[in-house]
């Protein structure tokens, strides 16, 4: 009954002493016309699930969930026991569970001034407050922006208070952000006369004509009138007679996402060739024309690791026959054996409705066909495990034949959208899910079943998808899509970590100095690939720029420890590879740096907070700030937080706690590291190192800190022994001594196990 009570707001408890049904109907009557909704509290009951992890089921919620449709990967429980302790983060009383006409709503409380990330991979901003969104897996198009419909629309969203609620539940959600002032609100600001005889008195910051005069001091008395008043929820609808909800605990915003990643099972360890570079052929290549492609590759000195085949290797496409075109494919056996000789590894693209010229697949897998077509193909119901066996034993029988290391993933499209694409909402599944559910979490249950393909053949896949959901952590998935605005993909890699997936910003046509400044972000974000699926252009035609390309995939290739490490900081630790500005402690910059605001959180003096939305901006790793550059611009601001940034090329100092501009050359995405950043590399190469290779480590150093340690991981970078224990955390550390000099040690994993690096050299980049 708790609920209940914490409908009544203290005012009306105060005002009405009755028991707190008696007053819900009262409220019905008074407020809302009888026979208008039939509501009821909800039980709430917190049950902690895991450490800082805390689990309320409300009502009777459908029990195809998120989570389920993801795996039910077991959490990671010794890594959540070594996170600091935590006490529930929110109010309990103040978590509001209703069930309204057979569905369920959530309200959860908004402090003031509290700022909160995440509800899926958006495109245009990262702060949320002041927004409403539909949840619904969908393709992103400009035209749609700040919707919600989006290719990761994931139910999970982070606080800077320090936590983090996600909702379970695979269904089209409606989200407000401190959206709408409830009438039982505690601290609602009253109500404004829009057209006063006297204009409010000006604040002291307007009569001055600061910087900030257009940011009311929201304890002010004097207040404007606003179409958007303050209001103190964050509330849910769930279109299903109960939910499923969590909380995360913190105590930082950083901890609350690594919660919520560790509760899913972890992030993604990808293999060492999936941090490689990656490309993909034009619709129709043949195997031919494909092997002349990684030779082209190899002349021109440009490193490849994937390369990835689009339509027109099935025999038919949209509806697909998974099967090889002889006429393109006529052996396909040495066809992935040239690949592998060539430490190539293929990805072949797939959408997952399956034509009627596919006969023996077709047919077996007819009786678990949802009742409406895609392309004219079956949609199969791979909720269904008999559904995922047949399909699983046609992929490794008839495509990847024996070849697991050479035919090592699948990007998997159009399972996100538009609505003509797809099947409608009246379709029915075999399971008895509806189009719904299924449209929500079609992307995870592939991926799924992709990951658990090569999971049984001790192998790890690294490959693509357009639709993605709560739950994906564990799923070696690069996201992308058609849309091609470069600052929109920006922002997608920043928020991509708010919600437990990875983006890459496609790179596909595009000549010059475009082509390089995608390639460039490419290689610092968590996928890097070249999608020439649709052009003509190669990475080598520009004689004024291919050499810049070459250099920013080298330094990809450079980078590759780094990389491998932040991968392994997200699987056993849950830490995003790319870590949002919003996540990381003390990195807010002090007021009078703050940059601009969006325009339309500007308009509304009660969203103005503290902290500015910066989305074009990251951390890639412990410590690296990475700030892609537009082909379109020259100079960009680079907000450098406290603490002092060092240019990652030249090791000079870049500044402190302000932001800065800068022009850099086409050859030099902007790259800065934190004081006493170490920087573990490589030496070029042209593919990604295989398991038992070993190599010479460079370690480079930046800035003046006194002394530094960072650990570095590595295991076989391809099978999944890292489970039993074969992996290697090796811990780097430097130190000044008295007489100015460092000190560096390498201290060896504990579990005896060696790295594959033989020769250490240390660089120091500040001089
Ligand atoms: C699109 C996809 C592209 C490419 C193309 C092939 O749906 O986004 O990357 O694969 O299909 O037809």
């Amino acid at each position: 009954m708790r609920h209940l009570y914490s409908l009544l707001t203290t005012r009306y408890s105060l005002l009405f002493s009755l028991p707190a049904a008696a007053f819900f109907i009262l409220h019905s009557s008074f407020f809302i016309s009888p026979s208008a909704a039939r509501a009821s509290g909800a039980d709430c009951a917190w049950a902690q699930v895991a450490p800082g992890v805390w689990r309320a089921t409300i009502g009777a919620p459908d029990t195809y969930t998120l989570l389920a449709a993801a795996g039910n990967f077991a959490p990671m429980r010794d890594a959540l026991a070594a996170m600091p302790p935590a006490k529930f983060p929110l109010p309990e009383n103040e978590i509001i569970a209703r069930l309204v006409n057979g569905k369920t709503t959530l309200r959860f409380p908004l402090a003031d001034r509290e700022d909160i990330y995440g509800l899926g991979v958006d495109f245009t901003t990262v702060r949320r407050n002041g927004q409403i969104f539909q949840l619904h897996v969908d393709h992103y198009s400009q035209s749609q922006k700040i919707t919600g419909r989006t290719h990761a629309p994931v139910p999970l969203y982070i606080s800077d208070k320090g936590y983090a609620v996600f909702i379970n539940a695979a269904r089209y959600l409606d989200v407000s952000v401190g959206v709408s002032v409830r009438l039982a609100s505690k601290n609602k600001p009253p109500p404004i006369d829009r057209n006063p005889v006297t204009p409010p008195a000006a604040t002291p910051s307007q009569r001055s004509g600061s910087s900030q005069s257009k940011i009311e001091n929201p304890k002010s008395k004097i207040q404007k009138w606003t179409s958007m008043p303050r209001s103190d929820s964050v509330e849910f609808l769930v279109p299903a007679p109960g939910a499923e909800v969590y909380i995360f605990a913190g105590p930082t915003p950083m901890d609350a996402v690594r919660r919520y990643n560790l509760y899913c099972g972890g992030g993604a360890l990808p293999p060492k060739w999936g941090l490689g570079f990656m490309a993909r052929m034009p619709a129709a290549t043949t195997a031919d024309e494909a092997l002349a492609e990684i030779q082209k590759y190899r002349d021109h000195n440009f490193p490849l690791d994937m390369l990835g085949l689009e339509p027109g290797w099935h025999t038919a496409s949209y509806p697909n026959t998974f099967t090889w075109n002889p006429a393109r494919y006529p052996d396909p056996d040495a066809f992935l054996s040239a690949l592998e000789k060539n430490h190539i590894t293929a990805n072949l693209w797939f959408n997952p409705y399956i034509s009627p010229a596919s006969t023996e697949l077709y047919n077996a897998l007819l009786p678990y066909a949802a009742d409406h077509l895609v392309w004219n193909g079956i949609v199969p119901d791979y909720t269904i495990p008999a559904a995922r066996e047949i399909f699983t034993r046609h992929l490794l029988q008839n495509v990847i034949r024996n070849h697991p290391a050479a035919l090592a993933g699948f990007k998997i499209d159009e399972v996100d959208g538009g609505d003509r694409y797809l099947w409608t909402e009246t379709t029915l599944f075999p399971s008895g899910h509806d189009a719904e559910q299924l449209r929500q979490t079609y992307g995870l249950l592939m991926q799924r079943l992709i990951y658990d393909l090569y999971r049984a053949q001790n192998r790890r896949t690294f490959g693509q998808v357009r639709g993605s959901n709560g739950g994906a952590s564990p799923f070696a998935f690069g996201i992308y899509n058609d849309n091609y605005d470069f600052s929109d993909y920006i922002t997608a890699v920043a928020n991509a970590s708010f919600a437990g997936v990875l983006w890459s910003p496609e790179v596909r046509g595009g000549r010059d100095l475009e082509q390089l400044r995608r390639i460039q972000a490419v290689c610092f974000s968590p996928l890097a690939l070249f999608n020439g699926w649709n052009t003509p252009n190669k990475l080598w035609d520009s004689k004024q720029y291919s050499p810049d390309i070459r250099a920013a995939i080298l330094l990809r290739m450079r980078l590759l420890p780094y990389w491998y490490t932040a991968y392994a900081q997200y699987h056993y630790h849950g830490t995003p590879v790319i870590r949002p500005m919003q996540l990381l402690a003390n990195m807010t910059l002090s007021t009078a740096e703050q940059p601009d605001t969006r325009d339309d959180l500007e308009k509304n003096p009660y969203e103005l907070t503290h902290i500015a939305e910066v989305c074009d901006q990251y951390m890639a790793g412990d410590n690296l700030l990475v700030a892609p550059i537009s082909y379109a611009v020259t100079t960009r601001k680079v907000h450098l937080p406290p603490g002092k940034w060092y240019d990652f090329y030249t090791g000079q100092y870049a500044g402190s706690n302000e932001t800065i501009t800068v022009t850099p050359p086409p050859a030099q995405i902007p790259l800065y590291v934190r004081d006493g950043g170490i920087i573990p590399m490589i030496p070029e190469r042209q593919w990604m190192p295989a398991a038992n290779e070993t190599l010479p480590l460079e370690i480079r150093y930046y800035g003046a800190a006194p002394e530094s340690t960072y650990c570095l991981y590595d295991d076989d970078g391809t099978t999944f022994d890292y489970e039993k224990g074969d992996y290697t955390w090796t811990t780097l550390t430097v130190k000044k001594n008295a007489d100015g000099a460092y000190t560096t040690t390498v201290t060896p994993d504990k579990n005896g196990k060696s790295w594959r690096y033989t020769t250490v050299t240390w660089k120091f980049m500040t001089k």
